[in-house]
């Protein structure tokens, strides 16, 4: 069977990797993949929101099963064009893809349903929004309705810098329609953790819980990235709080997806904060996170792609999920400037220290140029090391960073410093 990616990151070159080991899968074509991804799959030049382009392409190379890794695609209805052309697919659909697409429908869905999630209020005009955060407490969370490739989110520690927020999305369009609705939020505190559940819309699968570096620079500072590095398992998601999560959150949201209509196939993103009042829902997205996959994949012992086949299919619950033991951390390498502009076109080096088994060098904006690996995006490579304990992985995944080089490199030093601090962290 041909097997197509739709997307072209570390998230992708992850689940390439993993599918790889089907023997029932002959080609992997990647839509349009990178230069990692081009080592073990036909890379093509459509991008992954060409839909049109992409349902074509899939037809005339009799792809028997597409997975849409990327959360526009999804968002746009990919899978729905997909599946309108006869072809198996992993992934929601453009009705249920929503829970990422639109913060406003995911907060109503959660208040609704009862699901633990921070309060808030809702805002198209900016008098009204302006009115309500006189009478606010601080610091408070501004954020826009729809995708804003991760800035739409602003902490505001004092009202005139969230009349800022609000005026930026409602008057000055600064996030285009994304910000036609704002979501003015509580503030919550506690670790964050980030659970990737498969579901069929009927059961759900968590796989192992990890932990995300959203911010640039050590010590969670600095703007907001896609994810600066990874770990899993998370050390503060403990089995009572992953029991209370599946009876409080996730049962609860596919059901809830259920009962309105919009039945969630896919990968389900939870990003949960774990406050004194409990676990809570930060976000939801609709598909697998990056980089948390290329932390989550190498402790999957289960074959990826009959675990994927099973949720199209509709039948996950015949299949168990099954782990290796032992936690992984992988450290992303990203352009110098980045999340801001950087350069692309520099030569990666990747030494001997990178290349050990318990190594893997996940390629994310990398490309090949007359045979020679360059920079080709934000985030270059995710450097992930598996091992026994969480610190042997971080002190592994450092050394193997250590062998790889490309001007201008930029990487946190303390990935997997806060899950070490758990108690029974190592
Ligand atoms: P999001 O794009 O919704 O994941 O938000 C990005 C980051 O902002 C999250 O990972 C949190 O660190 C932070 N954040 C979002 N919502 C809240 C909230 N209600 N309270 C505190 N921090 C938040
Ligand atoms: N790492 C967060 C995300 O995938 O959205």
């Amino acid at each position: 069977m041909n097997v197509l990616i739709v997307g072209g990151g570390g998230r992708e070159h992850a689940l390439a990797l993993r599918l790889r080991e089907n023997k029932e899968i002959d080609t992997i074509y990647a839509l349009p993949g990178n230069g990692g991804i081009a080592g073990i799959a036909e890379c093509v030049p459509i991008g992954a929101k060409e839909i049109d382009r992409i349902v074509e392409f899939a037809r005339a190379h009799n792809v028997g099963f597409a997975v849409v890794a990327q959360d526009d695609p999804l968002v746009l209805g990919a899978v729905d064009a997909l599946h309108a052309a006869g072809i198996p697919c992993f992934g929601p659909d453009k009705k249920a893809a929503i829970i990422e697409g639109s913060k406003a429908f995911s907060k109503r869905l959660m208040h609704k349903y009862g699901i633990p999630t921070a309060s808030c209020a809702l805002f198209t005009d900016e008098a009204e929004a302006v009115a309500y955060l006189k009478k606010a407490s601080y610091p408070i969370v501004v954020k826009a309705d729809g995708p804003a490739l991760g800035k739409g989110v602003i902490i505001a520690g004092d009202f005139e810098e969230a009349m800022q927020a609000v005026r930026a999305m409602l008057s000055e369009k600064r996030f285009g329609s994304s910000g036609d609705t704002v979501v003015i939020e509580e503030y919550l505190t506690g670790p964050e953790v980030s659970v990737l559940a498969l579901t069929d819309g009927h059961s759900i699968a968590p796989l192992v819980s990890c932990m995300d570096h959203k911010r640039v620079f050590d010590g969670d500072i600095g703007p907001n990235t896609g994810g600066m590095g990874a770990i899993a398992p998370n050390p503060y998601y403990t089995e009572r709080i992953a029991k209370e999560c599946m009876e409080r959150i996730y049962l609860p949201t596919v059901r809830a997806m259920r009962e309105e209509g919009r039945v969630f196939k896919g990968c389900l993103y939870f990003g949960l904060m774990l406050t004194k009042k409990g676990p809570m829902v930060i976000e939801y997205n609709c598909r697998f996170g990056d980089p948390e996959t290329q932390a989550v994949l190498p402790l999957l012992k289960t074959d990826l792609f009959t675990l994927l086949n099973a949720v199209e299919e509709e039948r996950l619950s015949e299949v168990a999920v099954e782990l290796h033991p032992g936690a992984s951390c992988c450290v992303v390498a990203a352009s110098g400037g980045y999340p801001g502009s950087y350069e692309k076109g520099l030569p990666i080096s990747i030494g001997e220290g990178a290349l050990a088994g318990d190594i893997i060098v996940y390629h994310a904006g990398t490309a090949l140029r007359e045979g020679g690996l360059v920079t080709a995006g934000g985030r270059v490579l995710g450097i992930t090391a598996t091992a026994k304990t969480l610190e042997k992985a971080v002190a592994r995944a450092y050394e193997a960073v250590d062998a790889v080089r490309f001007e201008g490199m930029q990487y946190r030093r303390d990935i997997g410093k806060r899950a070490l601090m758990a108690p029974g962290g190592s």
